[in-house]
């Protein structure tokens, strides 16, 4: 025994150098391997390996380098540098809004037509939006149907990006005979608004946290205990490709309290691996993950990508100085204090999204729509929309029990949404 140790002693250590002598080499040639991949843009099995950190010094200088160089695709003019188009005050206008009327639009779903409900004022529909440094360039529904020809639009996200769709639908179909346009809802994650004689679609997609989940389902999504699969992005994202405006979002279904459930594996596992994050961990995982994907499957001379900041909420009218226990319902006027922000919208939140902008290399137009929007309490449904299920007596009773405060009756703000859209697009 003592023999053998003694003869087995050194060679261990000649192994052990060899080993590390081996580690050394191939570890260089490892990560110049994954820097490689990296940047491959189809390659999408990496989404689980840790990024590797890079420079982030001329992030901002190639941002404005693609902005000064006319290769922003659908560019036709600019906005001038120095103006915040999401900076502003909301302008009384019953000249130019709404620009079409709720019966003249029959894609509107009858969860966001308000009149038709009985909504008894229509004043939520007479605001413009006045950036404070310029003006917005007016909506031209002949210049985004012409930018469309060939191409496919694709709005990705949840409800309130679905509202947002629909919004666009609306501002453009008018230009467009019956016979040339279609809608082909379907029960499927898809819908599709084909305007035939362009060859161009307008799609919404339902991915409600993007990535994939156990509320994917397009029409049964009701689900209490949410859970989303880390590194996911694709199971969605394989359908998005080859769309030349995208337009994600994704916020409210991560707001169920302090921490959220990520799924590693896959939901097919028996024994299901659960992490608890917190809401912003999580919430920050969905953004780099979109920022990733973007990066490896848009071509930012081709097409362009947005993203549409949180939507804000009513419920809670102390919020605004309100009566104790009321919500959005029978609101008529807006928000004029300009720093309000409600307790209903995290700005935790917003510092992720900023933070993970900045670092990332992908060409993603931030529309920032959640401080405007939040001086808006008069604009949701309330109660005046189709229900999902029949009404108690007691919700009939107080009915800001059951006003919803999270949707926006159409037409009404989700139109500026797309007018600022328009501006970013053909005026960046
Ligand atoms: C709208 O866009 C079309 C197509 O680019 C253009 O011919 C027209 O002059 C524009 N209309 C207005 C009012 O600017
Ligand atoms: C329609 O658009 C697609 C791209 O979305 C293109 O591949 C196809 O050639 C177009 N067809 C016609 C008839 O222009
Ligand atoms: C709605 O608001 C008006 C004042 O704006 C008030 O007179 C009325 O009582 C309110 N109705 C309900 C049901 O709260
Ligand atoms: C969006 O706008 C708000 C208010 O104007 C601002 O506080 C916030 O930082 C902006 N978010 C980002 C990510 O730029």
């Amino acid at each position: 025994m003592v023999r053998r140790g003694r003869v087995s002693t050194p060679f261990i250590f000649i192994l052990i150098g060899f080993i590390i002598l081996v580690a050394i080499l191939y570890g260089q040639d490892f990560s110049c391997t994954l820097s490689h991949f990296d940047h491959h843009q189809h390659l999408t099995t990496l989404n689980h390996s840790p990024s590797i950190p890079k420079p982030r010094s001329n992030f901002v200088e190639r941002k404005k380098k693609w902005r000064r160089e006319k290769t922003v695709p659908f560019a036709v003019g600019k906005t001038a540098e120095s103006c915040n188009i999401f900076d502003g005050k909301w302008v009384r206008d019953k000249e130019s809004k709404p620009m079409y009327e709720e019966w003249e639009c029959p894609y509107i779903q009858p969860q966001l037509t308000c009149q038709e409900h009985g909504r008894p004022d229509r004043d939520y529909q007479n605001w413009r939006w006045q950036p404070n440094g310029c003006d917005l360039p007016k909506f031209n529904a002949t210049l985004m149907l012409e930018a469309l020809r060939g191409k496919r639009m694709l709005f990705v996200g949840d409800s309130l990006n679905r509202g947002q769709y629909v919004s666009m639908i609306c501002l453009l179909h008018r230009l467009v005979p019956e016979e040339g346009k279609v809608m082909e809802s379907s029960y499927s994650s898809l819908t599709v608004f084909r305007l035939k004689d362009y060859n161009a679609t307008i799609e919404f997609y339902w991915a409600p946290f993007l990535l994939e989940s156990n509320s994917d389902d397009a029409v049964v999504h009701r689900i209490a205990d949410r859970i989303v699969r880390k590194g996911s992005i694709n199971t969605h994202g394989k359908h998005w490709k080859g769309a030349d405006i995208v337009v994600f979002n994704t916020y409210l279904w991560w707001m169920t309290g302090l921490q959220f459930k990520i799924l590693k594996g896959s939901f097919k596992d028996e024994v299901p691996e659960i992490e608890m994050l917190s809401t912003e961990d999580a919430y920050r995982m969905a953004m780099k993950s979109m920022l990733k994907w973007v990066q490896r499957n848009m071509d930012p001379k081709k097409t362009r990508v947005f993203f549409t900041s949180m939507s804000p909420t009513h419920s809670k009218s102390i919020d605004w100085g309100g009566e104790e226990g009321g919500n959005c319902y029978n609101q008529t006027t807006l928000i004029d204090d300009p720093e309000y922000w409600g307790s209903d919208s995290r700005k935790t939140i917003m510092e992720v999204i900023g933070d993970e902008f900045r670092k990332s290399k992908a060409q993603v137009t931030f529309l920032n729509i959640t401080q405007l929007s939040s001086y808006r309490k008069d604009a949701h449904t309330q109660i005046f929309k189709k229900q999902w299920g029949p009404l108690t007596p007691e919700q009939k009773a107080d009915p800001k029990t059951y006003a919803d405060c999270v949707h926006w009756c159409l037409p009404g703000l989700q139109d500026t949404w797309n007018e600022l859209l328009f501006a970013k697009l053909f005026y960046p």
